[in-house]
């Protein structure tokens, strides 16, 4: 789009949110950088359309402070704040055509037919739909009317784009391909972007940064990298990766962690201190199946429950020597039978350590 590169940071200050006796969002702080691409990530329930509306002035804010570009907006008007939001139901009008639908909040903003149309040409061209400007919704495929909806978005050119699960009524094909085109858009068009959904893999893959949301708080605020392999706590551990973090009750002592019935598990890395009971994380593609007896960290025997083959690779559910259960992810090649007795090798290096009362991260 010829527009020139226009975005905002956002700043949320000790925002809070009750509807009557619920508190929502208790106190919440957070800065959105200006063009970052931000993912808001949580399970249902836990705050992440409340805390966009607030932003988008949908919802009012019980307390607290949003400040949008060199503005405090708390106060003002939706369509004063230089936002556009897309939604998961994206309500297209039936009786109007692609153009017209797009350009829609223009024409309401009383904009010139010609400079109009130029910005509905231009909204089309980003999303490519820009054979399909005649048509009506009903003529369209899912995708492309979630495209429709971006493009209504982006016509009016936000500092925000604001995205509360676009993705979620398209199928498993349609949304990695709108994924794709979506962080494509991002790179274009620069705009500051805020996108909830509970969906991790659309979080990994697309966020600059992501915040994890529990119950109104947020859990962590920072990259995928980040989040993946140094997660602050057992809600973020298990949030993420599929199958989630293994989370083991380990106790852990003089250089060692041992399984509840005293089995060697694995050594204790130097960096956690000494602490008796804690949680052992470890993500299922980090075991290794070590039968073949050249392992460097000692083996512990596990009985194989149940296994999902995935083709690219083989998902076993075991039972470790306390009862505990453990998931194990294997490469192609490499598995195990259900009811099968196999060892398997965890590295020192690979594990993650959460306090077991507050589940924060211990080293
Ligand atoms: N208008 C309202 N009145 C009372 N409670 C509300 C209202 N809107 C939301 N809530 C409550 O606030 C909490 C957070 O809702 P919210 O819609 O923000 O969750 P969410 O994280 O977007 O969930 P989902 O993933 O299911 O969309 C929920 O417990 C919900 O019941
Ligand atoms: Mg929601």
């Amino acid at each position: 789009m010829n527009q020139p590169h226009i975005s905002a940071d956002i700043v949320l200050q000790g925002l809070s949110k009750r509807f009557d006796k619920t508190l929502v969002i208790p106190d919440l702080s957070a800065h959105f950088r200006d063009g970052e691409f931000t993912v808001i990530l949580g399970p249902s329930g836990c705050g992440k359309s409340t805390l966009l509306n607030m932003i988008a002035g949908l919802e009012e804010v019980s307390a607290g402070r949003i400040r949008i570009g060199d503005r405090e907006v708390q106060n003002d008007e939706p369509k004063n704040r230089g936002i556009a939001m897309v939604f998961q139901n994206y309500a297209l009008y039936p009786h109007m055509s692609v153009a017209n639908n797009i350009g829609y909040a223009l024409k309401v903003a009383r904009m010139a037919k010609q400079a109009r149309l130029e910005r509905i040409r231009a909204a089309a061209r980003v999303v490519d739909l820009t054979d399909y400007l005649d048509r009506f919704p009903s003529q369209l495929s899912g995708g492309q009317r979630q495209r429709v909806a971006i493009a209504r978005a982006i016509v009016r050119e936000p500092k925000v784009l604001l995205y509360d699960e676009p993705l979620s009524n398209l199928d498993a094909k349609l949304r990695h391909e709108m994924r794709m085109e979506l962080s494509s858009l991002h790179k274009r068009i620069g705009a500051t972007s805020v996108f909830v959904t509970h969906d991790q893999v659309e979080a990994m893959t697309l966020a600059d940064r992501i915040m994890i949301l529990n119950k109104g708080q947020i859990e962590q605020f920072d990259t995928p990298d980040v989040i993946y392999h140094k997660p602050a706590s057992t809600f973020v551990a298990s949030f993420i990766g599929a199958p989630p973090m293994n989370l083991i009750k380990v106790r852990g002592e003089n250089g060692e962690t041992r399984l509840t019935d005293g089995t060697l598990l694995t050594k204790k890395p130097r960096s956690l201190k000494d602490a008796n009971d804690c949680l052992l994380g470890i993500r299922p593609e980090k075991i290794s199946l070590c039968d073949d007896g050249k392992s460097d960290s000692d083996p512990v025997a596990v009985d194989i429950l149940y296994r999902e083959d995935l083709g690219s690779h083989t998902i076993l559910l075991s039972r470790l020597p306390d009862g505990q259960e453990i998931s194990i992810t294997t490469p192609l090649g490499q598995s195990a039978l259900i009811g099968a007795s196999v060892r398997i090798c965890i590295k020192p290096e690979h594990c993650h350590f959460f306090s077991p009362q507050t589940g924060l991260r211990l080293a």
